[in-house]
Formats: structure tokens, sequence, C-alpha cells
């Protein structure tokens, strides 16, 4: 299967890009330390998806790697771009249902069922990452 290769460099604090993986939008965020707070107060354990942000990301906790998939019938959320609307905790928003994702791309409200779906990847350098 293929894969993708993503630069990061120009990827600042608070913003997030989208790229196109096996034909699939595939959102890269980089959080800011307020955004990382904010994922890691929540109780893990009142999750619908019970995941931490430190296993969503690898450790790497600033690079939130999903794909940008609403879990609940597939439409692309919103909230990759700083303008759009990041809905009620901060992460993303699924106009379709309105489901709303947190920081971590976790699932808080509406009708999906899962987190955004994290695939697998790996940093080939600081600023670079292959996913798949
Ligand atoms: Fe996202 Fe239904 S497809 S809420």
């Amino acid at each position: 299967l293929a894969t993708t290769e993503v630069d990061l460099s120009k990827v600042e604090a608070g913003q997030g890009i989208v790229v196109s993986f096996r034909k699939q939008p595939l959102f890269v965020r980089n959080l800011t330390p307020a955004e990382i707070a904010e994922a890691d107060k929540v109780d893990v354990k009142s999750l619908r998806d019970p995941e931490t942000l430190e296993q969503r990301t690898r450790g790497k906790k600033n690079w939130l790697i999903t794909l940008g998939v609403c879990t609940h019938l597939g439409c692309i959320p919103q909230g990759i771009t700083s303008g759009e609307d990041r809905g009620q905790f901060g992460g993303y928003f699924c106009p379709c249902h309105g489901s709303q994702y947190d920081t971590a791309a976790r699932i808080r409200k509406g009708p999906a069922p899962k987190n955004l779906f994290v695939p697998d990847y790996k940093f080939t350098s600081p600023s670079t990452v292959v996913v798949g």
C-alpha cells in the first residue's frame, strides 16, 4: 500500500494541513501547548473511545495525525484550518450530524462511535513523517 511523506516544517503550532492519503483526507495538526493541556486534563475513563493523547500521538503529543473522516458516516469534519469551526471541544466538528471531537480528535459528543482514526506513521526526521 502507498505511503505519503508529509513535510511538517511549515506547519506552525495551532495550524493544520490536509494531505491526501490513499485517496482520503489526512489531517496533520500541530497542537499548541494549551490544546495539549486541554486533551491531557480529560478523564480518559469518561470517554466513549478511551485513549490518551500520548497514545494517539505515540508520545509526540503536538503532532496529531488522523484521517479526516468522521467515524459516523464518513463526512469530512471541519477544524483543520484555524478559521474553521472546531466545535465545542476545540478539535473538529462534523457538520453532517453534529459530531464533536476534542483536541486529541477523540469523539466527545454526537453520533460518531469512535475517535478519528490514527494511521501507521513514522518520523524520518524531526520535520518529516511518512504515513502508511
Ligand atoms: Fe459526521 Fe454523521 S458523518 S456526524
